[in-house]
Parts: structure tokens; sequence; C-alpha cells
């Protein structure tokens, strides 16, 4: 067609087509969601999430964590499987991502479990780099009571007689999520149990909590611009709330140790001191209970701590482009 158009047109087009495309924006860093229990990574409302962070930031291409190409199997296996897989899992997935794997960082949102999952991810693999953490109702120290059962939810509650029957088995620490971050403590010592730290599947492992520390687990966690832990004040599902703070809680007493007077901050097991000497972790709270989520505490998470200024890039090459949700 076009040797049918005068050459005056012919000349105008081509001085169109070789006019340099303006200079990408910084876009924001990809943001990383890991949704919680119960809950999959196509759900509606995880999705208004995604959609508010990229309201505040647009340009942000939001990655939702799964186990699976399917919604139901993804929601699975936040019930059931071994979270040493399931993070391995993720590893791979992330670092073979054709735009994550691409970008020199991204920031990451975990609700509830999904928060000390990312922080297992970052611990272990951490490909792309995480540069900001933001979780909400995490149980970064672990739960000491498993509450997560409507009153009237008999498959739940038969799930959670599973759980009470044998914690410290095998096949309930390979298979049965919750187990894997359950946490005894003795009240008259404040020790972690013995068979907790031997057969813990993940937290004994993630916190550094054995004798053998992993110095990888220290150093990329402490690699993080911030990380960002709220607890929701009124948080009756989270047994005990200020876990997502990594506070130790007497059960006796009720008690609470904060994470500056405990021994995995003292000897900085995992990162977290060197992470407060920097002025980079935060302890916050969020008005309601567990997972009561506004859009102004979020619209303040994007604006403070995933905005281009908290890191940015110029975005995927031209082929991965319309994978972006612009
Ligand atoms: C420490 O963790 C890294 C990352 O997961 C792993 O490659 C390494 O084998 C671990 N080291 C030990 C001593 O377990
Ligand atoms: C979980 O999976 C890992 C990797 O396959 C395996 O080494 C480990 O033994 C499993 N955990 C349990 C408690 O069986
Ligand atoms: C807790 O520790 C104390 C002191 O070491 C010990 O006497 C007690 O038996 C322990 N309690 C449990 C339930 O293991
Ligand atoms: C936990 O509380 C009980 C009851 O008040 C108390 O006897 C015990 O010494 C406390 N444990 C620790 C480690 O402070
Ligand atoms: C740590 O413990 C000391 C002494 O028990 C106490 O005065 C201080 O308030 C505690 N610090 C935190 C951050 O809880």
């Amino acid at each position: 067609m076009l040797h049918l158009l005068p050459l005056s047109t012919l000349l105008l087009l081509r001085a169109v087509l070789a006019t340099p495309s303006p200079p990408p924006a910084a876009r924001p860093l990809p943001l990383l969601i890991w949704h919680g229990l119960g809950d999959n990574y196509a759900a509606d409302g995880l999705h208004t999430v995604g959609d508010l962070a990229i309201d505040v930031n647009p340009g942000t291409f939001v990655y939702y964590i799964r186990l699976d190409e399917s919604p139901d199997s993804d929601k699975t296996a936040t019930f059931f499987g071994n979270l040493t897989e399931q993070i391995a899992s993720v590893c791979a997935d992330l670092a073979a991502h054709p735009i994550l794997s691409s970008a020199p960082g991204v920031n990451a949102l975990g609700f509830s479990q999904g928060g000390q999952f990312l922080r297992g991810f970052i611990e272990r693999c951490n490909v792309p780099p995480v540069k900001n953490l933001v979780t909400f109702g995490s149980q970064h120290n672990g739960i000491s009571k498993y509450q997560i059962c409507g009153a009237s939810d008999w498959l739940c509650k038969t799930y959670i007689g599973l759980l009470k029957a044998n914690t410290w088995g095998a096949w309930v620490q390979s298979h049965l999520v919750p187990a894997q971050y359950f946490r005894a403590t003795n009240d008259t010592t404040g020790e972690p149990t013995d068979d907790y730290l031997e057969y813990s599947n993940f937290l004994a492992d993630v916190n550094n909590e054995r004798e053998e520390k992993n110095a990888t687990y220290k150093e990329n966690l402490a690699s993080l611009d911030k990380f960002v832990m709220y607890v929701f004040e009124e948080d009756t599902t989270v047994i005990p709330k200020e876990s997502g703070w990594f506070a130790q809680v007497n059960a006796s007493s009720g008690e609470v140790t904060a994470l500056r007077n405990r021994t995995i901050y003292k000897e900085d097991w995992i990162g977290l001191r060197q992470l407060d000497e920097k002025g980079a972790l935060e302890f916050k709270t969020t008005a309601g209970g567990h997972m009561r989520l506004s859009d102004e505490v979020l619209t303040e998470v994007f604006e403070g701590y995933f905005s281009p200024a908290k890191g940015s890039w110029e975005g995927p090459k031209k082929e991965s482009q319309e994978q972006l949700e612009l």
C-alpha cells in the first residue's frame, strides 16, 4: 500500500517512525502479593488490593503468588502441603518469570500466613530481590493455638483435630500448613520446646532457632530497605497477635516480651537487629480484627513504601509489555 502514497506523505511517515519514543517514565518496582489461609490468588478481594496499588502507583506490575494456576488448588495449598516444597516452587516460578526476573528488585505484601512465607522466600531465595516487605497480621513468631474455624465448620474442625492430635508428627509437619508455623514454649522457662526445635518443618528453620544458623537467611533478610509489620489491634484469630511483631507471649501470664528483648534479636539470628539499627524495621498497628484492611491503610502502605521514590525501573522489555496492566 505504501508505494501508492505521495512522496511527501512517505517522508512524513518515515520521520514520525524514526522519532525515538520518549524515555519510559520511572515505573514503580513490581509488587508481589501473597494471600492468606483459605484464600486464592485469583480472588476478587485480593485483586481489589492489587488494583488499588496500581491506582496509587500507576505502572506497577502486580504478581499474585500462587502454588497452582487453578484457584481451587491454590486455595487447597493454603491448608495442605509441605512448606519447604511450596516455597521452593514459588522460588522457581519467580526466578523464571519474564517480567519479575528482569526487574532489579520487587516489593512484597504478605497477608497473614503469606507474610511469613514471603519471609521464607526472601531468606531462602530472594530472586528477584525484595526491597520493601510489608506484612499484615502475620505469624512471624508462630501461633500457640489453632483458631481458624467458624463455629459450625465441621470440616475445618476435623482438620484442627488432625493438627492437634499429632502436631509434631512427620505426616502432619509435611502435610498440614499451620502446623509448620505452630510454636510451643515452656511457660516456666519461656524457651521453645524440644519437639518444636526438632520437628518444626518451617518456623524453627526460617527463624534460625536451631543450634546451627544459616548465614544466608540473615544476610538476605538484612538486605531489605524496609520491613514493616502491621498487627491488627483487635485480632482474635492469630494467637498471640503480637506474633506479627516477633514478640513472645507467656500464655499463663499474658506477659509480652517485645522482639528487642528476645535472643533472636540480641544475637541477631536473622538480621532483624541489623535492620532495626539502620532504621528499616517498623512496628505498626491498624484498627480492627484479623485482616480488616481499609483502603486508607493500604493507600498509606502503597504511598509510603511502594512508590517509585522507594525503587523504580524502566519496565520490562518490549515483548513482555503487553502483560503489563497499564
Ligand atoms: C542456607 O540456606 C541457603 C539458601 O536456602 C541454602 O542454599 C544453604 O544450603 C543453607 N545452608 C545450610 C548450612 O543449611
Ligand atoms: C518436606 O519436603 C522436603 C523437600 O522435599 C523434605 O526434605 C522434608 O523431609 C519434608 N518435610 C517433612 C516433615 O517430611
Ligand atoms: C518446663 O521447664 C521446667 C524447668 O526446666 C520443667 O521443670 C518443666 O517440666 C517444663 N514443662 C514442660 C511442660 O515441659
Ligand atoms: C510465665 O508466667 C507464669 C505465671 O505468671 C510465671 O510463673 C512464669 O515465670 C512466666 N514465665 C516466664 C519465662 O517469665
Ligand atoms: C525490655 O525489658 C526491660 C527490662 O525487663 C524493660 O524495662 C523494657 O521495657 C523492655 N523493652 C521492650 C522493648 O519491651
